[in-house]
């Protein structure tokens, strides 16, 4: 125990993490491209650096010799992490999975071509021309379609097009949204899904037998690329659920490699007995933070554990449990003012986590809800209304 950790992204996500990690000893370096990140306020130490920079993320290494790296987010300099694996440091759950992750198209890639796992139909697209010719021409993805920017996140450049006089937009869009320096947008066929899910999957240390463990499905609802509910339990049929959990555990294992270990949350949409894979984090997944009160040992738990190298026992769930985000409505470089807690507070069964961003922006994440209910829809409904009742200023 005692280990140290250097938390590379400190948002909710770290800082439920860090939390994790705190409670077994363990001493956090909080990192962030910004001062005073959620997790930087439950760490040991914070630096504020640009991630997407290779030296100095090295520095950064070389200054606090971390017995693990632990990336939280995808902005990174991934190849950085690549040199400092082969160096002797422990990337979790590696740097090969923290790389192929960073850009939608290489772990496409390995996901449709190398594992042969169902995905949608998709192309790559470098231009409007490009992009019409991909969805347009004969065996081409078709319309609808969905168009991506192979470098972004949370739904960042995204956009849904429907019809031909569309596409342009859409790949302006695309760019005007990308992260990095390649003009790349991925197509894909627009899934008209039932429903789509996160499969939480854990990937234990080498020494405890390198297994792979399921937390039960977590259902979730996105808006603009964002998750915006989610919830347990989310009901599949049997060889469905089977389906998601052998695809994930190929993916997972793949990635991992050989020692690696964490927790992956591997994303399928499910349409009738189609499960189709769509993507992953190999970190905790932000519609898993409903896990902070649907089981005994949260998705963050389990990361901190599988990481050391602890056993990974039975996980206990608690019964439907629900989580609805609460989003800032404008910009704003001024601390955020939350009303309306006390409100949803006084509801029985929920629970309010509000994460101490020290900035807004429109659409930003400011905080989650977390209720319990009868069945996982009366856990959402409370979640939802909950939510709606704080606001912030
Ligand atoms: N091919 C598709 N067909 C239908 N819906 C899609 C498709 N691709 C994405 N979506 C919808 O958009 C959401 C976000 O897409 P995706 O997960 O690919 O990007 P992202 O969320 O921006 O990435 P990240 O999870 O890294 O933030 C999905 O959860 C899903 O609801
Ligand atoms: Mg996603």
């Amino acid at each position: 125990m005692n280990a140290r950790i250097l938390l590379l992204g400190s948002g909710e996500l770290g800082k439920e993490f860090a939390i994790s990690a705190k409670r077994l000893g363990c001493r956090v370096i909080a990192v962030d491209r910004y001062d005073d990140a959620p997790a930087m306020q439950v760490a040991d130490a914070r630096e504020t650096i640009d991630m997407l920079d290779g030296a100095a993320l090295a520095r950064c290494v070389r200054k606090h010799k971390p017995d693990f790296i632990v990336p939280e987010i995808e902005a990174i300099r991934t190849s950085e992490l690549l040199k400092l694996e082969k160096a002797g440091h422990s990337v979790v759950p590696s740097a090969f999975a923290a790389h192929m992750t960073m850009n939608r198209d290489a772990i496409r890639e390995l996901a449709a071509k190398e594992l042969g796992l169902r995905t949608a139909r998709y192309a790559y697209a470098a231009s409007a021309q490009e992009l019409a010719d991909a969805i347009l021409a004969k065996g081409g993805v078709g319309l609808p379609c969905v168009v991506k920017p192979t470098m972004s996140s949370s739904g960042k450049g995204q956009s849904v097009v429907r019809t031909k006089g569309e596409i342009a937009k859409a790949w302006k869009y695309a760019i005007e949204g990308m992260r990095g320096d390649r003009p790349v947008v991925i197509v894909e066929e627009f899934i008209d899904f039932d429903y789509e899910i996160t499969q939480l999957t854990v990937k234990e240390r080498a020494v405890r037998g390198g297994g792979v463990h399921f937390v039960e499905p977590i259902g979730h609802r996105q808006e603009r690329g964002d998750y915006q509910e989610s919830w347990m339990p989310c009901p599949m049929k049997p060889a469905a659920k089977r389906a998601a959990q052998e695809m994930a555990a190929k993916v997972v294992t793949r990635l991992a490699g050989k020692d690696g270990a964490g927790i992956f949350g591997v994303e399928f949409f499910v349409k009738g007995g189609d499960v189709i894979f769509s993507e992953l984090s190999p970190r905790p997944h932000d519609t898993g933070m409903v896990t902070l009160r649907s089981q005994d040992l949260s998705e963050f738990d389990l990361h901190i554990r599988a990481i050391l190298g602890l056993p990974i026992p039975e996980i206990r769930y608690a019964g439907p449990t629900a989580s609805a985000v609460v989003l800032a409505t404008r910009d704003s470089t001024k601390a955020p003012r939350y009303a309306g807690v006390e409100q949803a507070m006084a509801i029985a069964g929920v629970e309010v986590r509000l994460f101490g961003k020290p900035t807004t922006r429109k659409y930003r994440r400011m905080g989650v809800v977390l209720a319990h209910g009868k069945t996982a829809t009366d856990a959402r409904k409370i979640a939802m209304t909950a939510a709606s009742m704080i606001s912030v200023r």
